[in-house]
């Protein structure tokens, strides 16, 4: 019976859709047939959002991300491929759509291999590169490397295995160093899923740095043998942001606000990337398309964006290019990343905010959640993804991003190679993907009294809201 009520209402969203996309007056804002009453469903507004919410759809977009593409690091080609896809699909959608590149820093890339294996690694910020060859040698075990005595003589034109722990990084390869190694790897002293990335501070080493795992140390160790450290700078590297502008509907206003749904699309070395950020990307990409036919008062703009990984660089360099007036007309940006981990804990979705202050993204997705019968937000104060740049320009800005309630803890496989797509939650995208798109849509299908980014600011109310959760007792949206 379910099935039957929900295929006559599918049939009458397809002929309802187009009628809204061409015609856009019979159901336009204001009809009493779409009064937004609250209740568990949400208005007949949030259904056009939530009926269509497509998740086989995000999982395929995930799917193509992770699986197909992999990790996609600022710069290299499949963070490229990652653009041209997503540009596909929104064009797809009837976006016109626009890339916009920018250049990225130099970075280090490399590798370390021993016999047959080659091990993952993190590369010391401070490393020496090496050339075309890399360097070789026995990996000579030296202990802790807390003075010349841990270092055999054998170190002397070979590469030094160090265990982190009790003196810094830097001491450790200095000690190297005088030692004679013309390498160093340094192990980790705990089971970790990454290997960790050696700070060697504001020094510059003579010689290749790179860290490795605990396990991987003891088998460099207990095996024994030669390696190759190959090191080398990547240069001229470019990303770029991916741009669909969704037109507000009519002439009514020359200068309508301006709404920011983003995501990034890139990803840490080595990770697929599910969570961070193939989720926030598949949904934006749904999100999109379920809104192409609807009319708005507002500027949608989707943009997904590059090099956020190694700080934020695409959304920085994104502002940067908006002019006085469109920063002006900006009202706000939701921002999505990581909003699908199906890590148990993890049952909150936290609404970011730069400052922790309840702004009009937190408003109109509190709303949404109370009209969808929703209690799984929670107001917090966090930095640390693309809304931070929208932020800094004074627009208001928030990130959408599941996370233990109390905690704020982050599932233990965010930027690991196990974030795979079976780290997904359908549900969860469900679930979020519907909350975020409802808030959006009511948020730029109406027009807000007075324009731009001061007409929309509103002092806080006390107590009208719950900020950081380790401050205060648990406690949802
Ligand atoms: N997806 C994370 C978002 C995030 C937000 C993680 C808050 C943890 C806490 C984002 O991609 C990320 O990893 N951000 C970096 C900082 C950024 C400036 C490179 C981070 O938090 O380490
Ligand atoms: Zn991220």
């Amino acid at each position: 019976m379910k099935k039957v009520v929900a295929t006559v209402l599918a049939s009458l969203m397809v002929l309802t859709v187009p009628m809204v996309g061409l015609g856009g007056n019979s159901l336009g804002s204001g009809q009493s047939a779409y009064a937004e009453a609250p209740g568990q469903s949400g208005s007949a507004f949030d259904k056009r959002i939530t009926q269509r919410f497509d998740t086989d759809r995000v999982m395929d977009h995930i799917y193509h991300l992770t699986e197909e593409i992999g990790p996609r690091v600022a710069g290299t080609d499949e963070e490229k491929e990652t653009a041209t896809y997503i540009q596909e699909q929104l064009e797809d959608y009837g976006y016109e759509v626009s890339t916009e590149e920018f250049d990225i820093a130099n970075r280090l890339s490399g590798t370390l291999v021993s016999g047959d294996e080659e091990f993952a690694i993190r590369i010391s910020p401070g490393s020496a590169s090496t050339d075309e060859e890399g360097i070789s040698g026995d990996v000579v075990y030296s202990g802790l490397g807390l003075g010349a005595g841990d270092f055999p003589a054998e170190v002397d034109g070979n590469i030094a295995l160090v265990q982190r722990g009790e003196i810094p990084f830097w001491d450790k390869v200095y000690n190297a160093q005088e030692a004679g190694a013309v390498g160093v790897i340094i192990f980790d002293n705990a089971e970790a899923l990454v290997p960790p990335t050696p700070s060697l501070g504001a020094n510059q080493a003579d010689v290749p740095v790179v860290g490795v795992t605990k396990a991987d140390g003891e088998s460099l160790l207990n095996n024994g043998g030669t390696a190759v450290i190959t090191i080398g700078e990547v240069t001229d590297q470019v990303s770029q942001n991916v741009i669909a502008v969704k037109e507000p509907k009519g002439k009514k206003s020359d200068d309508p606000e301006i709404v920011y749904v983003t995501a990034h699309y890139d990803s840490v070395p080595y990770s697929p990337g599910a969570s961070d950020n193939a989720s926030g990307t598949g949904v934006v990409l749904e999100l999109a398309r379920i809104m192409a036919p609807y009319p708005t008062e507002k500027e949608v703009r989707f943009v997904f964006v590059g090099a956020e990984e190694i700080g934020l660089v695409g959304s920085r360099y994104y502002v940067s290019q908006l002019s006085e007036g469109e920063i002006a007309r900006s009202a706000a940006n939701f921002n999505l990343d990581m909003v699908g981990t199906n890590w148990e804990p993890a049952t909150s979705l936290y609404v970011n905010v730069v400052d922790g202050a309840p702004n009009q993204v937190w408003q109109s997705a509190s709303a949404a959640a109370e009209r969808l019968g929703n209690d799984s937000l929670v107001l917090f104060e966090r930095g640390a993804s693309d809304h931070v740049a929208f932020y800094e320009a004074g627009i208001d800005a928030a990130n959408f991003i599941r996370r233990e309630p109390g905690t704020a803890a982050l599932e233990p496989w965010y930027h690991t190679p196990f974030d795979t797509i079976d780290k997904i939650s359908e549900s969860r995208i469900k679930e979020g993907g519907q909350l975020i798109g409802a808030a959006i849509y009511d948020f730029a299908r109406k027009e807000h009294p007075g324009k731009g980014k001061s007409g929309h600011r509103r002092a806080p109310v006390s107590g009208e809201y719950l900020l950081n959760e380790d401050q205060v007792a648990p406690q949802s949206r």
